[in-house]
Formats: structure tokens, sequence, C-alpha cells
């Protein structure tokens, strides 16, 4: 078992009984990342349900992901170049994620690229590779970009959390938390002049947002960045979704369309030089 387990890359011992952090809502998230003096006397043995660490010290501690949104808040927003974001990345303890990915995949395309794509999380390609979007799905948002004349090379994509989940799991949600300023920062050093949110963990990730894709794809939000960027969003159905439910291309065709217009629509600097 113990074996089975390693394969799968789970190598830290947290705890004696399952958590569901994704069940978690953010008020126990909250007071778990910062529990208030009274309520954890030093000498209180810990709540059966949420067993403290006793094995080896880990590398990283298992409520970094949670712990460290703050940090990389801090860290994230002093990054001047994409390099420097990058390196920070490199070196960000924060998430756990990291310890099961082979690679960090940090994005490529255009580094001043109007379109900016940010996917949900590596796949298992991704991670072989470091880069976004080499798989299959990556092989078809080529073809969906090349239907609106856009090359992959003139786009910058990226991810809500750069490490490959095991087994292709969603993030949690203290995952992308601890992830997301990285990526917040990533758009505003591309200051792309829109970004597609390629689906559902990626529009809720970037909008705070319950609602499903469905309802949400197709049409023009904001964001508004910790540096005080608004961008519009135009969340789209991932690839693949797409791959699995070949008919819902004809709503990822619709959305392409309307990127098509946004883009076509005269910028503020082509208006200056009429
Ligand atoms: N799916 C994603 O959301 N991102 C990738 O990079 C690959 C697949």
């Amino acid at each position: 078992m113990l074996a089975w387990y390693e394969q799968a890359g789970i190598s830290t011992f947290v705890g004696e009984t399952p958590r569901d952090r994704f069940a978690e809502t953010e008020a126990e998230a909250s007071r778990r990342r910062s529990p208030a003096p009274e309520s954890k006397p030093a000498q209180a043995p810990a709540p059966a349900t949420h067993p403290a660490v006793t094995a080896r010290p880990a590398p990283i501690a298992p409520d970094a992901d949670a712990s460290s949104a703050a940090d990389a808040r801090d860290q994230a927003g002093r990054a001047q170049t994409l390099g420097e974001l990058r390196e920070m990345l490199a070196a960000f303890m924060g998430c756990g994620l990291r310890q099961t990915a082979k690679n960090l995949v940090f994005g490529n395309g255009a580094e001043d690229a109007d379109v900016m794509f940010v996917g949900e999380a590596p796949g298992r390609d991704e991670d072989l590779a470091g880069e976004p979007f080499v798989g299959k799905s990556g092989q078809l948002l080529n073809r969906m970009l090349a239907t609106i004349g856009i090359e992959r090379d003139a786009v910058r994509v990226t991810n809500t959390v750069p490490w490959r989940p095991p087994g292709n799991r969603a993030p949690t949600p203290a995952e992308t938390e601890a992830c997301l300023p990285f990526t917040l920062r990533h758009i505003e050093l591309v200051r792309p002049r829109v970004v597609v949110s390629v689906g559902s963990s990626s529009v809720r990730a970037l909008l705070r947002t319950d609602e499903g894709i469905t309802r949400l794809r197709g049409r023009w939000l904001s964001l508004t960045t910790p540096g005080g960027l608004q961008l519009p969003v135009l969340p789209i159905l991932h690839p693949a979704f797409l791959l699995r439910q070949p008919t819902q291309k004809r709503l990822a065709w619709r959305d392409l369309q309307t990127l098509r217009e946004k883009l076509a629509e005269p910028t503020l600097a082509d208006q200056n030089n009429m």
C-alpha cells in the first residue's frame, strides 16, 4: 500500500484521517490559517478530525498552500519582469503541488500578447514538457485559434496553478489561492488587451465566482488585478471538455467569433493615430 501511495506521488504524512479540503468553508480555512490564541491553547491536543503533524518534518508544511497565499501576494507583486516572476515561482515553497510535479509550467507565448489564455492546471504532457497546453487539449486550442486566424505563438498562455495536480485532479481552493497571485501578476506584466479564461476552475479562480462555465461562457466579464489593471475576460469551454463533447464545439465556435470581434475593435492607440 505504501509503495502504491509513493508511486501516486504521496510522500508526506499529514494526518491519520482524511480531510476534505474541497468541503472546507472560507471561514474554516481562515481559522486554520490564523487560529485565535484562545481557541488553541499551547498545551491543548489537536482535534481528532484535524490531527497535528507528528511525522518527520516535511519540506513544505501541510498547510503551506493556505498560509502562503499572503506570502505569494507579497512576492508576486514585486516581480518587474516575467523572468523575475518565473524565478520567484520556481523558488516558491507555498504550494504542495510542486512536490509531486516533475516541472514548473510557467507559461509561454508572446510576452506582449494582445490575448492571454489562462487554463486550469497542467496535465501529464505539460508536466513532462514544462510548457502549458501541449497535449491533446493544447492541440485543439491551437486549431481553435487557427479558425480565427491567430497563431499560437502570438498569444500568451498560462494556468491558474503552475504545477500538475497528482492524477490530474482539480487543484484545491487552497492550492489555487496560493498560486493565484503569481497568475494575476503574470497577467499584469503581459498587459494583454483581453484575457480568455479557459474552463470552469480558471473562471472560478480569476473572477471569484461560483457560477458555472456553461452560464458564463461567451460573455465579456471584467477582471481587476491587485495592481488595479482592468481587463475584459472571456470565459470559454475547456478544449478537454470539447474533446469529450464534440457537439459543444458549436458553442466554442461562437465564443471564438466573440473574441475575434473584440480584437477587431480599434484600440485607443489606433484611434489616436487616425
Ligand atoms: N489543461 C489546462 O487547463 N492547462 C494545460 O496547460 C493543459 C491542459
